[in-house]
């Protein structure tokens, strides 16, 4: 039995979780920024990494009551290394390091993205590659083969705004507030998603994606179109994100063979997304991997997990594994 603890700080999450053979979650305790940040309309990272600094230990200490262990019951603490903002990365592994040396245990640094990808796999013991995971979050926006544990392949992304920018963008401009993606996916229930029909530029092309040219044409309409209903605006936007994702999901499935399509990041807890993602799984017969939205959302569980699976392959990290802003996923041809 190995218990991990788990440590993220890559954004405007300060989380910390305790997960035993990387599925069995004992803590997973996330403490949101959000409010912090809100009033500025986006993360600001000065203030992200000292909310970090304040907050980081009494998460850390509820995870552990949570989970009921003490220090001498942890076996590996791991933490994300990137990518994402560096002052706030410095702060999660600064301690990771201080307390594996500390309890002298192994420290093991975690790429935030593949965390994403085994956010589905704490949930869903029972997954089958290889899989198409579709990771869309407020920073990136990525069609991946998961082949195997540790073994992914790159198969599309966006050339411009990641989904979750657009719904961002999209609700600052329609005065909906940040973070965008929960009140649009809110105020679209209310709304017709056939009121205007928006079509993404690269809908029939590649696996790629390219987001910035819908956020324009959303605005064109509603400069030209005064009047038009909010909600109307919000549900037939997110009719045409979602419908640009679920269609390359599906091809990036039919050419991979893949057994099964997951969600990972943040868009993947949007419910027009979930719904529209489990029918064309259902339709072409393969399976349909989705996140509890809180497993959606930044949380350490998935990185404690990732940490298990990685301990199997690599063991732990040096001590002197930085933080690194740019970490890229280490992508198989
Ligand atoms: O993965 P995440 O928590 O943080 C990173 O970006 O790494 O993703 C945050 C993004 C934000 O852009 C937010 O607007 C979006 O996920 N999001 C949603 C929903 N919930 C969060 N987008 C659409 N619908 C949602 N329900
Ligand atoms: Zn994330």
């Amino acid at each position: 039995m190995t218990v991990i603890l788990g440590i993220e700080t890559s954004c405007d999450e300060t989380a910390a979780a305790v997960v035993v053979d990387g599925n069995q979650v004992l803590a997973n305790v996330v403490s949101s920024q959000v409010d912090l940040h809100a009033r500025y309309g986006g993360v600001v990272p000065e203030i992200a990494g000292r909310a970090h600094e304040s907050l980081l230990t009494p998460v850390i200490a509820e995870a552990m009551v949570e989970a009921g262990i003490n220090d001498e019951d942890i076996d590996v603490v791991s933490a994300t290394h990137g990518p994402g903002l560096i002052g706030s990365l410095l702060i999660g592994v600064s301690a990771a390091k201080a307390l594996a040396l500390g309890w002298n245990v192994p420290f093991i640094g975690i790429n935030h993205h593949e965390a994403h990808l085994y956010a589905a796999l704490l949930e869903e013991p029972e997954i089958e590659f290889p899989l198409v995971v579709m990771l869309v979050s407020g920073g990136h926006t990525m069609l991946i083969e998961f082949q195997d544990h540790g073994q992914y392949r790159l198969l599309g992304a966006t050339v411009d705004d990641a989904a979750g920018e657009a719904f961002d963008k999209v609700a600052r401009y329609l005065g909906l507030g940040y973070p965008g993606g929960p009140a649009i996916d809110d105020l679209s229930k209310q709304g017709d998603p056939n009121a205007v029909k928006f079509t993404p530029p690269m809908r029939n092309e590649g696996l790629n994606f390219s987001f910035s040219g819908l956020k324009t044409a959303v605005v064109n309409h509603v400069r030209q179109n005064p009047g038009v209903e909010t909600a109307d605006i919000a549900a037939s936007f997110q009719a045409a994100a979602v419908d640009v994702l679920t269609h390359k999901a599906r091809r990036a499935a039919h050419e991979v063979g893949a057994k099964g399509i997951c969600l990972a990041g943040g868009v993947a807890a949007n419910s027009e997304l979930r719904e529209k993602t489990l029918d064309i799984c259902v339709e072409d017969g393969i399976q349909g991997f989705l996140p509890s939205r809180a497993m959606c959302t930044d949380n350490a569980a998935m990185v404690a997990a990732t940490a298990w699976w990685r301990m199997q392959n690599d063991g732990e990290s040096p001590l002197d594994l930085g933080a690194d802003p740019n970490l890229r996923l280490p992508f198989i041809d």
